[in-house]
């Protein structure tokens, strides 16, 4: 019996996921009262004649915030990931031309800078760049770093490049679509056998148990201070459970091996690959415990990749539909990896949760199958649209949401 979860559909218009109250974090959602910096009055993004959607404009007016850069930066995990990796390609990097895509505060161009880059090309959006200029001015790069204001898709860069560098990684690693930009810059702008870092992405998945959330955010209204508000509990799990939820969880939570979801070699991947991305899964609960939901979670690799399709190797040998299983030899280096799993080191990506409206109590070795379909909302192509299709028990279900 097909028993439909409620379906949600994003309001239209809605500007932003979730995400970008949470994950970086004291950004406001453009209709709940947003801080305005007084740059934000003058946003011009170069567009060359391109008329921004709202929800870009949006989009690149949060960027201008310094909240959003200091969240990002203050994350060690993150930041580190990227020194690291530039440090580590240094030989590569040095007295060649980069192209940092959406530099922000132009951390990572001066990173590249520092590791002996002849040129950085670091091309902001956002009015953060204005900013930006002055950072490059006072440590003295103006020579080697180049900020240009403007979109990706329109600036004028004037030469071909030797590495492309991006943080473009949302929520669920796929939301806010910065991928697409990457790709464009990557095709105009990249030599042959040119360096893009991060070389790779994957993004995972897994059945998750948390009856701790579960209690604090509706079971407590079943009685509270003595009276029965046992009424407000269908209210409580739609306003919880409507949408993912950014939040941390540890290995304990998750009740099977994760599989991949989508594993993307960022030489090759192109932007119709990323509109719509459909895996089938099976876990098998390895202990008894209830099901809330599934969780997502996602790495990148800073590795020198050939531009063919991935070839299945190391932990990507798993082909869409197949488990990443306790016997998994992870061959890649830990040093190039920025992991976001529950059993990594926290980021402030946390991990995405999608929570049913009604646990589902699994026995042990229980099979939970189904697909997973990813795919860019056609009202605001930054939100990620998620439809599950499960079956578990005898029973199947469906939850819509987005992200
Ligand atoms: C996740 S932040 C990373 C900022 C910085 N690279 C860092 O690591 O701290 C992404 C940045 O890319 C910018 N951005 C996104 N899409 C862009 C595009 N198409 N062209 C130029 N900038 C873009 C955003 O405005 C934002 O500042």
């Amino acid at each position: 019996m097909q028993q439909p979860e409620k379906q949600i559909n994003a309001p239209a218009g809605m500007p932003l996921p979730e995400r970008r109250r949470r994950r970086r974090s004291s950004g406001i959602c453009a209709t709940s009262g947003v801080r305005v910096q007084p740059q934000e009055e003058q946003q011009q993004v170069a567009t060359r004649g391109t008329v921004l959607t709202d929800s870009d404009q949006f989009y690149f007016n949060w960027y201008a915030h310094i909240d959003v850069h200091e969240e990002m930066i203050k994350d060690r995990v993150r930041t580190d990931a990227y020194k690291n990796a530039i440090m580590r390609h240094k030989d590569f990097i040095r007295d060649k031309v980069v192209l940092d895509v959406g530099c922000g505060t132009g951390i990572l161009a001066i990173f590249c800078a520092q590791a002996g880059a002849r040129r950085v090309y670091a091309v902001e959006a956002s009015n953060i760049a204005l900013q930006t200029i002055r950072v490059v001015e006072a440590n003295n790069l103006l020579n080697i770093i180049t900020v240009l204001h403007g979109r990706v898709e329109d600036v004028e860069i004037g030469e071909k490049v030797d590495v492309i560098i991006s943080e473009w990684m949302g929520y669920m690693l796929l939301c806010e679509s910065m991928l697409g930009s990457v790709i464009t810059a990557r095709d105009r702008w990249l030599k042959p056998g040119g360096l893009v870092l991060p070389s790779k992405a994957t993004l995972y998945m897994a059945p998750f148990t948390h009856a701790k959330r579960y209690r604090e955010s509706i079971d407590f209204w079943r009685s509270v201070y003595g009276i029965n508000m046992s009424a407000m509990v269908p209210l409580a799990k739609q306003c919880a459970f409507v949408g993912p939820s950014v939040e941390t969880i540890t290995s304990e939570n998750v009740l099977a091996w994760p599989q991949v979801v989508k594993c993307v070699n960022c030489s090759s991947v192109t932007i119709p690959e990323l509109e719509s991305i459909t895996t089938r899964f099976k876990f098998n609960s390895l202990v008894k415990a209830p099901l809330h939901g599934f969780a997502f979670w996602f790495d990148v690799e800073f590795t020198r990749l050939s531009p063919e399709p991935i070839s299945f190797q190391l932990s990507t040998s798993l082909v869409d539909d197949h488990p990443v299983g306790s016997q998994r030899q992870d061959l890649r280096d830990p040093t190039l990896l920025l992991s976001t799993a529950p059993e990594a080191l926290p980021t402030h990506w946390q991990q995405t949760l999608i929570y049913f409206y009604e646990p589902i109590e699994l026995e042990q070795d229980q099979l939970i199958e189904g697909k997973v379909t990813l795919s860019q909302s056609q009202e605001n192509h930054r939100n990620l649209n998620i439809e599950l299709v499960y079956a578990t028990g005898g029973q199947s279900y469906v939850k819509v949401s987005v992200m």
